[in-house]
């Protein structure tokens, strides 16, 4: 197929993205009929992934609000995908129009499409790197122009450590990045669960082998670890909708419906 003109020259065409299978199931346009085919196969087999990927992006805009309320103006958003409606700068900037947002993900043409809508907006920025290279990604000169790490700052996980397999240790990754942070600085995560999931739910997962990052379901004691030494704010690691919803009407009766659990917790001084 033809390469259009906002996909980098080292990208494989024929090779699905989580990234891109993601916007497409979001609406956005930067997908290859190679994505939609996958995005199609997975959606044939659980209908109700596309519910779950919009009540991520939900979950996110509340969440977001939620922190400028508790103060926090910087944001670390690691696997931050393909920039669709209400990003994270948008959302914060809205009620913060100081907000300053880091942007970090291992896909190209959500790095360059970042960039792209980000040229104007000096408190913002977008790195391309792997969610496990936490040194580097704290230590680049981009995060230090726009992050103050002596203050409190969101760390956003959202749909992301799934990608990162039990050898390369999730848990572990976030541990060190709530090392880093300050006290009063916050991590949040969205993760897929295998709990009160149907077994299609687990067959189609195994079709995610087929961008090159697998996902891996976890369960719910495993998600919690990846909050260790943090306080879960309320309402807890719950089924996304369940997070603080903006009206009873928004939750959902078939919670489990949303085979992901969302949770913000706090990094208390020591
Ligand atoms: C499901 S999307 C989530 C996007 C956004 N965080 C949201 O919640 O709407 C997952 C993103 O994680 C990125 N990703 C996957 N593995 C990654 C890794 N090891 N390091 C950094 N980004 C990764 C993908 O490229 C994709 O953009």
């Amino acid at each position: 197929m033809e390469r259009p003109s906002w996909a980098p020259e080292d990208i494989d065409l024929d090779r699905p993205s989580a990234a891109r299978v993601y916007d497409y199931f979001l609406g956005g346009a930067h997908n290859f009929a190679v994505d939609r085919q996958l995005a199609e196969a997975i959606a044939s087999m659980t209908p109700n992934i596309g519910d779950t990927m919009r009540a991520n992006r939900s979950f996110l805009r509340r969440m977001v609000r939620y922190l400028i309320g508790e103060g926090v103006t910087q944001f670390l958003d690691l696997g931050s995908g393909i920039p669709t409606v209400g990003n994270v700068h948008e959302v914060a900037q809205q009620a913060d129009p100081d907000a300053r947002v880091v942007y970090v993900d291992v896909d190209p043409i959500a790095v360059s499409h970042s960039r792209a809508i980000l040229a104007d907006d000096p408190n913002t920025t977008a790195i391309q790197a792997d969610v496990r290279e936490v040194d580097r990604i704290l230590a680049d000169p981009e995060t230090r122009r726009l992050l103050d790490l002596d203050r409190p700052v969101a760390v956003l996980l959202l749909g992301v450590l799934h990608f990162v397999p039990d050898s390369d240790d999730p848990a572990g990754l976030v541990a060190r990045l709530r090392d880093a942070i300050s006290p009063g600085s916050f991590v949040a995560q969205v993760n897929v669960t295998h709990e009160d999931q149907p077994p299609e739910v687990i067959e189609a997962q195994k079709l995610s082998g087929r961008t090159g990052t697998p996902i891996h379901l976890r369960s719910r004691a495993e998600l919690l670890a990846q909050f260790a030494g943090m306080s879960l704010v309320e309402p807890g690691l719950v089924h996304i909708p369940l997070w603080r919803p903006d009206s009873p009407l928004d939750v959902d009766d078939r919670r489990e419906r949303f085979g992901a659990l969302a949770g913000v917790a706090r990094k208390d001084a020591e």
